[in-house]
């Protein structure tokens, strides 16, 4: 027969065996996103996705740097090797196929009643100059992007990993400088021109007659028509969207751990190509797509038959405005285009 005092020593015992068996479980199965092999819900798939992971202790500071690999690493790492590379390249180069087909079918949108001589004036200098600005910062921010993603694939190979390494590294010093007057150019775009750029009822009547790019319609607008309107909502969403998700990834880590910078990975490079496929429609129309639409953002000025055909409701304001012999002859310089 055991004593009381006994069995009190093997309860002991017990307690002090159970509570050695949980303080020396696994590291990794204290860790909330590592699988435990021997929980009952376990799937084999999950335990053999879980093989992948290589991770230990370490005496850095930081932490995450004690994770070398582990599954949602892998999984952006497809990401960004192959579903982006897919969508980048369907949606610009399918943007590219559409302009050019369309231009094929349509030609250039001509000014109907011909040039009037006369010009007036559409953008001052200072939206010339924050359009440029803005405008040679995307498209630097652009190709220097486009190049961290299929840098790899498509130039490495064409040029050898020389010359690949040292553009890439300015490509890279540009797109971290440039990010700044970029920023600051999206902002007073969105400064400048918004008030021109809230949708309304002319709107509507404008996309039901296919804005007058499609067929030779001419429907009413004011200082900008519901295209432009998108063109600027994109700027300035788009734009605002990059930014963010940019300037997340500029200053990583703070305040967000690694799948916060993961997501604003993939938001910043999904949001980036479809920014760039929506760009090269505005340069399309801006250049070859439309006549006499250049010189508003080249030189400034319009001709009065251009406004009439394309912004009429504007070209009244103007004149209300102005008086309407406010306009000026076409200077002989560019008259003679
Ligand atoms: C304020 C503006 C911007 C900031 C702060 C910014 C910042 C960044 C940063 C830090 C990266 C990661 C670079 C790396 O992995 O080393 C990146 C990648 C990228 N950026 Fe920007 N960016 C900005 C604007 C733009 C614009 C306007 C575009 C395109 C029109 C663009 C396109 C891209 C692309 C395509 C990538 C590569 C995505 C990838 O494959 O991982 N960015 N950007």
């Amino acid at each position: 027969m055991m004593t009381v005092a006994g069995k009190f020593r093997v309860i002991v015992g017990a307690l002090v065996f159970f509570v050695m068996a949980l303080a020396s479980q696994p590291a990794t199965a204290q860790q909330p996103t590592s699988v435990n092999p021997q929980a009952s819900a376990v799937t084999e798939s999950q335990l053999f996705q879980e093989q992948n992971r290589i991770s230990g202790r370490c005496s850095l500071p930081d932490q995450k740097a004690c994770t070398i690999e582990q599954p949602a690493g892998r999984d952006w790492r497809h990401f960004h090797e192959v579903t982006l590379r897919w969508i980048g390249g369907l949606v610009i180069i399918g943007m590219l196929v559409v302009l050019i087909v369309f231009y094929l079918w349509r030609g250039m949108v001509r000014i109907e009643s011909g040039r009037s001589g006369r010009i007036l004036v559409r953008f001052n200098g200072f939206e010339r100059f924050t359009h440029w600005m803005t405008a040679a910062c995307f498209i630097i921010l652009a190709l220097s992007g486009l190049n961290i993603t299929f840098g790899k694939p498509l130039l490495l190979p064409l040029i050898g990993p020389e010359p690949f390494t040292a553009w890439s590294q300015w490509a890279k010093y540009a797109h971290n400088y440039l990010s700044f007057p970029f920023t600051i150019g999206v902002f007073l775009i969105f400064i400048m021109w918004i008030a021109g750029n809230i949708p309304n009822r002319v709107d509507l009547e404008w996309l039901k007659r296919g804005g007058g790019i499609v067929g030779h319609d001419h429907p009413p607008a004011y200082r900008f028509n519901a295209g432009q309107k998108m063109i600027y909502w994109i700027v300035v969403l788009g734009g605002g969207g990059v930014a963010v998700t940019g300037y997340m990834l500029m200053f990583p880590f703070y305040g967000t751990d690694i799948a916060s910078m993961q997501a604003a990975q993939i938001a910043h490079a999904v949001v980036a190509v479809l920014f760039i496929a929506a760009m090269i429609g505005h340069i399309y129309i801006g250049t070859v797509g439309m006549e006499g639409a250049f010189e508003a953002m080249g030189s400034g000025a319009v001709d009065l038959n251009w406004a009439r055909e394309h912004h009429n409701l504007w070209l009244e304001e103007e004149s209300a405005r102005t008086g309407s012999n406010e306009t000026r002859r076409q200077p002989a310089a560019t008259a003679a285009e």
